[in-house]
């Protein structure tokens, strides 16, 4: 449904004149019906990832197609076909509700815009239908933002999105602004969602814990790189590249106190400055294997076990992997 390959995008400073590459070089497949989840700290990418999936962006350079569609470039009436087919989820819907408009309006305007209500169907009774999709009842229509609980945002959030009857959801951190108790209510309904309309998901979180059971995949970004992409299991349970696994210690065993506090303290040691990432292998100056090659050798992310691949020095001569070091055993 989705393939994305050597995707960039490369931000000017406007302060200091440097570039940051937000996103320098993915690239990962998403089948129909699949969910992806990206998982990494605050700055690593995940947002202009999302928003370049949805084309709210356009990539600097690489390629993303859309259900075997090239998107990259999209202008015009073919953007607003990626438009309709592909909608971001944002992780605080009350900043993209209109304070002023009521629920029911800002979803009969989507339908609007979108040419969605044509088919015959009243546009109050799809309104109707939108909200009881999302396990809202149909009075919440007449309701304002402000009157909604952060969880009722977000199912409004979701409704906005599905009232254009999108093909993929993309999920931007859309639990981390809700409590722990309201946030299992939106996993279950993305689920049902999920399956009902038989929609294909990029769930993004700085959590591990939280994709952990939402994805059949998860691809884990590290100052605009993948690192790690694998089966969810295997990336979870058992993850192969130091990044990964300090992510997995910090995830919390049911302990609520700490899950709030949780990004701050996630993975120890500082995170560079993106507009400066360290040379060779952009974790050296944070992991605990490195190595003196790991400062000037930028490791390539390679297949190490079944559909899971990983971009480290250290965990490709242990699996031996093809960027082995000649001599250590690991090239055949
Ligand atoms: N429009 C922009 N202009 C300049 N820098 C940006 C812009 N958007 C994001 N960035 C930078 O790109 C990096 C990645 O940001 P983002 O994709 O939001 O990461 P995440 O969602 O993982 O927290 C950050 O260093 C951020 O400051
Ligand atoms: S390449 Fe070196 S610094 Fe990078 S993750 Fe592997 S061991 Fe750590
Ligand atoms: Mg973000």
């Amino acid at each position: 449904m989705l393939r994305v390959e050597n995707l960039h995008k490369t931000y000017r400073l406007r302060e200091t004149g440097a570039d940051l590459r937000a996103v320098d070089g993915i690239s990962f497949e998403v089948e129909r019906g699949g969910i992806l989840g990206i998982v990494g700290e605050s700055g690593c990418g995940k947002s202009t990832t999302a928003r370049l999936l949805v084309r709210l962006e356009e990539p600097t350079s690489g390629r993303i197609e859309l259900d075997g569609r090239d998107i990259t470039a999209a202008r015009g009436s073919q953007l607003e076909q990626v438009h309709r087919t592909v909608q971001l989820v944002f992780q605080d819907p009350y900043a993209s509700l209109n304070p002023r408009l009521r629920v029911g309006s800002a979803l009969a305007e989507v339908l609007r815009v979108h040419g969605r209500t044509a088919r015959g169907q009243p546009t109050r009774a799809r309104v109707a239908e939108l909200l009881e999709m999302v396990g809202l009842a149909g009075e919440f229509a007449r309701r304002y933002p402000h009157e909604l609980s952060g969880g009722q945002r977000q199912r409004v959030g979701i409704a906005r999105a599905l009232a254009v009857e999108p093909e993929v959801l993309v999920l931007d951190e859309p639990l981390s602004a809700l409590d722990v108790s309201v946030q299992a209510g939106i996993v279950n309904l993305l689920g049902r969602l999920r399956a009902e309309l038989g929609l294909t998901y990029v769930f993004i979180s700085h959590d591990l814990g939280m994709v952990r059971h939402l994805s059949d995949r998860i691809a884990v970004m590290y100052l605009g790189r993948i690192v790690e992409q694998g089966p969810w299991r295997a990336v979870s349970d058992a993850p192969l590249h130091p990044y990964t696994q300090a992510l997995q210690a910090a995830v919390p065993v049911a302990d609520p106190e700490r899950e709030q506090t949780q990004e701050l303290d996630a993975v120890p040691g500082e995170l560079p400055d993106p507009a400066n990432p360290p040379a060779g292998c952009r974790f050296h100056t944070r992991c605990p294997l490195a190595e003196p090659g790991c400062r000037t050798l930028d490791p390539a992310l390679e297949r190490l076990a079944p559909a899971h691949d990983v971009a480290c020095h250290v965990v490709s001569r242990e699996r031996g992997g093809v960027a082995a070091t000649p001599g250590s055993g690991g090239v055949e």
